[in-house]
């Protein structure tokens, strides 16, 4: 038979039912809710929609948009990885979230080998995942929240508090992690922090973790200083401040903001008035930085022991963070 007739007779060939599954798992990267089958299945059988025209409303849903979004910025992202570019400078769609911009900055500067932490994994999205994954790399989700992923090793740990040898990482990935860490992560099923000194203590702990020639790349929200209840916003200069009291040195940094014309590199982003979702669905602006390990600063001399239990229970040196 010739094989284009043979196509479409295979096209026709499942339930209703299999198709509206697999057409959803294709699409939407998901089962169908039962009401949404139910109401697929009753379409397609009075003739309101044929199976193309299923096909076409789920490509033009809300939902298959952000799946594009996100597709774009990882397929963006590894293909820089592959040529050895970071992607620097980069525009995105307006009306979006932060990971268009983030998942690419991240993904284009993600090591070919080696040991690397996704820290905060629990709630990142899938694509961005399934990319990690697929990376080669030694990949290690770290997050208080659980969240089995097949082909992932996961570590249920206090990014404060990682177990993890000193200088055994090669590179930490924390994509809007930091700014929630010991605020209010209830969202997320953990306990209610209020502890200012959070963020330090965890720049600290992944310093001590990295290697000598290991990496992190963070990414925050930028904006007018504040605390949101379930995260801390801060200007340029105030992550920068953190970076240091973190005992960490910035190599490279790059600041974007979300325009009326979408996400577009502001190395000159004005923080005063700008709030988090003033802008769009989320950040109105973001840093994104890669850090070394830098020297220990320390005012006053270091407390007698061994060095790694000094730095995992309590970031000693001066007394504020
Ligand atoms: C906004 S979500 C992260 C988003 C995600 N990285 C992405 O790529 O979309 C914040 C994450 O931080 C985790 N988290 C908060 N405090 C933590 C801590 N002290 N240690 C480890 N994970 C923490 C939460 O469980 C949650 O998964």
């Amino acid at each position: 038979m010739e094989e284009r007739l043979a196509d479409e007779l295979r096209a026709h060939a499942d339930s209703d039912r299999e198709f509206v599954e697999r057409a959803f798992r294709l699409v939407v990267r998901r089962g169908p809710e039962p009401a949404a089958l139910e109401r697929a299945l009753a379409v397609l059988a009075d003739g309101t929609l044929s199976r193309a025209a299923f096909m076409l409303e789920l490509t033009s849903s809300a939902e298959f948009a952000r799946i594009r979004l996100l597709d774009d910025a990882v397929a963006i992202g590894l293909a820089a990885r592959r040529r050895g570019e970071r992607i620097t400078s980069h525009f995105a769609p307006p009306r979006t979230d932060e990971r268009v911009v983030e998942i690419p900055w991240v993904l284009s500067r993600l090591r070919p080998s080696g040991r690397v932490l996704e820290i905060g994994y629990a709630y990142a999205e899938p694509a961005y995942l399934a990319a990690l994954i697929r990376s080669g790399v030694e990949l290690v989700g770290v997050d208080l929240a659980t969240r089995d992923v097949e082909g992932m090793e996961t570590v249920v740990a206090d990014v404060r508090k990682l177990p993890f040898e000193d200088g055994s990482v090669d590179q930490a990935l924390l994509v809007s992690t930091l700014e929630h860490v010991g605020s209010d992560n209830s969202v997320y099923g953990l306990p209610v922090e209020r502890d200012g000194r959070a963020r330090v203590r965890a720049l600290r702990e992944l310093r001590r973790v990295l290697s000598p020639d290991g990496r992190l790349l963070v990414t925050v929200p930028l904006g007018e200083p504040g605390d949101y209840g379930w995260f801390r916003q801060e200007d340029e200069e105030g992550w920068m401040r953190l970076f240091e009291k973190g005992w960490l040195e910035v190599e490279e940094s790059e600041t974007y903001e979300l325009t009326r014309d979408g996400w577009c590199p502001s190395p000159a982003f004005e923080a005063e008035g700008v709030r988090y979702g003033q802008r769009g669905p989320a950040a109105s602006a973001v840093l994104c930085a890669e850090l070394r390990p830098g020297p220990r600063r320390s005012l006053v001399p270091w407390p007698r022991g061994p060095r790694d239990a000094a730095a995992r229970d309590e970031p000693a040196g001066p007394a504020s963070l």
